[in-house]
């Protein structure tokens, strides 16, 4: 069975002071809720990332040494493993510090920072080799959407930064759909427009590769989804978990979101 995930993006928010009381306050969400068992007893909790900003890094480590179900990513790496990149992070330098994931072409980097598909297909490819799973994120913009576009968009992007890899590789990877124009927007997608992407996905997954595979890979939605709706998208057969932005700063909300299976 694939593996049930929610991830949090806290994107380039919160002060020191903020990031770990929120880190805390839902450390003890967890511990509450795996002592007091009910339904979602011990282990029966989603798979939980958190992708802090990198400065938050080590801090979140701490809290959370001895979390099993819970790792500690980036939102984003270099290129290259080292050298002369004034100001950059790189794959190993996160890996050597104990984070264990990277989200990779957030829609946010694909649009500020023009990050383009080939660039994420090298990113994913040192990611990987330097032990990090990659959250490769996909996703079309309104227009995209409006025209029809969206599955010819979502198909490209996937087929440039990860289908060129073999199976071992992007066996590895997580995929998040993230449809631009719901991205902290408030107008979430429908589970019924959710669940069209993610099983489309899936179906190219199966074409590139093999039904084992594409039956195995964690496809997560993201685009404004909060304690309200997420039951709703995790309910959908192909809907595996989210990528949370916003309501991932909120303890309580993102723990009800993580409740939501
Ligand atoms: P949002 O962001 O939940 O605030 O819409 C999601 C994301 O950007 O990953």
């Amino acid at each position: 069975m694939r593996k049930k995930i929610v991830a949090g993006n806290w994107k380039m928010n919160l002060s020191a002071e903020e990031a770990m009381a929120l880190a805390n306050e839902l450390k003890q969400k967890i511990d509450h809720q795996l002592d007091t068992g009910g339904p979602r007893q011990n282990g029966a909790l989603p798979r939980i990332l958190l992708f802090p900003p990198y400065v938050y890094l080590s801090g979140l480590i701490e809290v959370f040494r001895n979390y099993e179900g819970l790792s500690i990513g980036v939102q984003n790496i270099y290129q290259e493993e080292k050298g002369a990149y004034t100001g950059e992070v790189s794959p190993l330098m996160v890996r050597s510090m104990g984070g264990t994931h990277t989200l990779i072409g957030h829609s946010e980097r694909r649009m500020h920072f023009n990050e383009d598909d080939e660039l994420l297909a090298k990113k994913t490819a040192l990611a990987l080799k330097n032990g990090l799973i990659p959250v490769y994120c996909c996703g079309e913009m309104l227009p995209e959407r409006e025209t029809g576009k969206h599955f010819q968009v979502v198909a490209e992007q996937l087929k440039k930064g990860v289908f060129w890899m073999k199976e071992e590789e992007a066996g590895n990877i997580i995929i998040a759909y993230e449809p631009v124009w719901a991205i902290g927007t408030g107008q979430t997608a429908s589970p019924d427009q959710a669940q069209e992407m993610h099983a489309y996905i899936r179906q190219l997954i199966a074409d590139q590769y093999s039904n084992k595979m594409a039956d195995r890979m964690t496809i997560l939605y993201g685009g404004s989804c909060n304690a309200k709706n997420a039951a709703e998208l995790f309910a959908k057969e192909d809907v595996d978990g989210g990528l949370i932005g916003g309501a991932s700063l909120k303890a309580d909300d993102f723990f009800r979101i993580i409740q939501s299976f």
